[in-house]
């Protein structure tokens, strides 16, 4: 069985991976190290799936302003890329309230929840 990409295929016996694992250390710290070893895998697999949704999320804006919000040189659309993060999302927020004027972008606002649009700012924000 696979699960965040961590095998955790249980034992003849019944016993969990970890858990097994976890058994042979006595010592407290040990124990605590291991658990916390679990806790960083577990979290990293964890980022690695919200990185994945939010290239999707960020996906449907490359059309208009580029991969990863580059826009080609010349574009008339604004590179999203670099921006910092409060100002895109106080346009992404206007757009959606409507308080900023838009062609395009008061629609598309809309369609994304409010921690969405937070985690495209953050998102194109971080591109270099
Ligand atoms: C169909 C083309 C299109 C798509 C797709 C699109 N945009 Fe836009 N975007 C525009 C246009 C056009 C503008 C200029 C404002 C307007 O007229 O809507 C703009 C402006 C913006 C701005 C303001 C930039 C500035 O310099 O103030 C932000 C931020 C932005 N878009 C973010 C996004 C995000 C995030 C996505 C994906 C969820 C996205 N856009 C998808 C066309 C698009």
């Amino acid at each position: 069985m696979k699960t965040y990409g961590v095998d955790v295929g249980w034992d003849a016996g019944g016993t969990p991976p970890f858990r097994r694992m976890v058994g042979c250390l006595r010592h407290p710290t040990l124990r605590t190290a291991a658990a916390s070893i679990a806790l960083i895998i577990a979290s990293s697999a964890h980022g690695q799936q919200e990185t994945l949704y939010v290239r999707t999320l960020a996906a449907n804006c490359a059309q208009c302003h580029g991969t990863d919000g580059h826009a080609a040189s010349g574009a008339a659309l604004p590179s999203l890329a670099g921006m910092p993060r409060e100002l895109l999302l106080a346009q992404l927020q206007a757009f959606k309230a409507g308080t900023r004027p838009s062609t395009i972008m008061q629609q598309l606002a809309r369609g994304y929840s409010d921690p969405q649009l937070e985690q495209l700012a953050a998102w194109f924000a971080a591109q270099h």
